[in-house]
């Protein structure tokens, strides 16, 4: 009864979506746990470009069915017009593929002016949230005043509660950040609207799961953002509101540890980052603009959910080896390795120097990363283009030394790499 989990090792847009439909092909349940529609998975099937933000990225895969599992926070409304595009293009979403948990929060509109007016309270210590509504709905559950999916199978109470939340949080909008009142009843209808589409899709997600291990059935937990984004375990504050790592899958669907079979960590070759908050190995200037591309491709550096430039930079094996502890890794999965083909040589940062010391892990966690200076070792590159590579042999041996040497820094083998936004564009690393 095997349950993978697949998560981010650095700070998002590791190319998990890629990852996960490739391991869908076969899982029977494919799952989201944490996070809401801040995350962004984008998968290319031929001419057919999806992005996805609730639904998880495997559900592509006609024979998988999907669940939204009680650790996240779903806003109705863009579920809503994710479901209708994914129909478009002949994805079926019905409810026997489609299972949202009771237990899950959910996203209002209210939410969503609160971040936005948090953010720019915030001023220069704005965090760049996605701007929709995340913190604010964990921030209502954890004080236990949250409006939860199954909530809408009530459709007199779910109103009530909605109206009351909506006029609370419109009093707050008013009294404490001095913005305008909210249109409670435009916004209140049509988010009702769409709530109560969602009625039959809503179920205790936690014993569909069960009971599917139970017959021998494969469960993919696909994890939104990074590691490194986690509440407890990331960059403190700049971080998102959930549990990216591997133990938030199983609290945020319900499950206890025994099913987990595999770990499994997508990396990034290099290094990315949206929004503010530390980045020791960031590059600047013609090096930066090397590595995020320029926006022409869908697979540039830019924001799936927001548009924005991400922040770029070299692979941080100190923060690799830190994800491997915190999440119990037990692979990785190396993406966008052929964004390096052509560089003379890429480095790699090893350790860091901080008060005249060279540090192989961090004293205090992810506190003092802002001072940390990386050591880098520079591998040799290769000028050779390595997207049609589909196997081991098929890679220069640059290219192998640096996928090995990845592995030694961070102590994890690399199971795949991927040389482009192909389903077919990845390579099997032998052991
Ligand atoms: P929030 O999750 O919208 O509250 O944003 C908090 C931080 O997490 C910001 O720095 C965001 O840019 C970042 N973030 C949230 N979701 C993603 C994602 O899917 N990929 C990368 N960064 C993300």
């Amino acid at each position: 009864m095997p349950l993978e989990i697949v998560l981010g090792t650095q700070w998002g847009d590791e190319g998990k979506g890629r990852v996960v439909d490739l391991l869908a092909a076969r899982a029977d349940l494919v799952c989201r746990f944490n996070g809401g529609d801040n995350a962004g998975h984008t998968v290319t099937v031929g001419a057919a470009i999806f992005k996805l933000h609730l639904i998880p990225s495997g559900i592509i895969h006609p024979h998988t069915r999907a669940v939204l599992g009680c650790g996240m926070v779903i806003n109705p409304l863009t579920l809503q017009s994710e479901a209708e595009s994914l129909q478009q293009a002949g994805v079926d979403v019905s409810p026997s593929r489609l299972r949202i948990s009771h237990a899950a929060h959910l996203i209002t509109p209210a939410h969503l002016a609160i971040d936005r007016a948090q953010e720019q309270a915030r001023r220069g210590d704005a965090i760049g949230t996605t701007g929709r509504g995340i913190g604010p709905a964990y921030t209502d559950k954890t004080a236990r005043r949250g409006l939860r999916a199954g909530d809408i199978l009530h459709p007199q109470e779910f109103r009530f509660a909605l109206l009351e939340h909506l006029r609370s949080a419109s009093l707050t909008l008013q009294k404490l950040y001095d913005l305008p009142a909210l249109d409670v009843d435009a916004l209140a209808e049509p988010y009702l609207e769409a709530a109560a589409l969602l009625q039959p899709c809503i179920t205790d997600t936690g014993l569909l799961l069960h009971q599917a291990l139970a017959e021998g059935r494969t469960v993919l937990a696909e994890a939104a953002q990074g590691a490194l984004l986690d509440l407890d375990h990331g960059t403190y504050p700049y971080v998102t509101s959930s549990t990216t790592t591997a133990a938030g899958a199983l609290a945020g669907l319900g499950l206890g540890i025994r099913p987990v079979e595999r770990v499994l960590g997508v990396s990034k070759a290099f290094q990315t980052r949206v929004g503010a908050g530390p980045f020791p190995t960031e590059l600047a200037g013609a090096a930066a603009d090397r590595l995020r591309g320029d926006g022409s491709q869908p697979w540039d550096e830019y924001g799936t959910t927001t548009g924005r430039p991400r922040r770029v930079g070299w692979l941080d094996g100190v923060l690799l080896r830190y994800t491997r502890r915190i999440c119990g890794l037990t692979g990785i999965i190396l993406t966008k390795l052929d964004v390096l083909s052509g560089l003379p040589e890429i480095p790699i940062c090893t350790a860091y120097r901080h008060g005249g010391q060279v540090l192989a892990d961090l004293p205090l966690g992810l506190m003092d990363l802002d001072g940390m200076e990386p050591v880098y070792e520079a591998q040799p590159g290769w000028q050779a283009d390595i997207s049609t590579a589909r196997v081991w042999e098929d890679l220069p041996a640059a290219a192998q030394a640096y996928i090995r040497r990845v592995e030694q820094v961070c102590g994890v083998p690399v199971l795949h790499v991927s040389v482009g936004p192909e389903r077919d564009q990845m390579v099997m690393v032998p052991a």
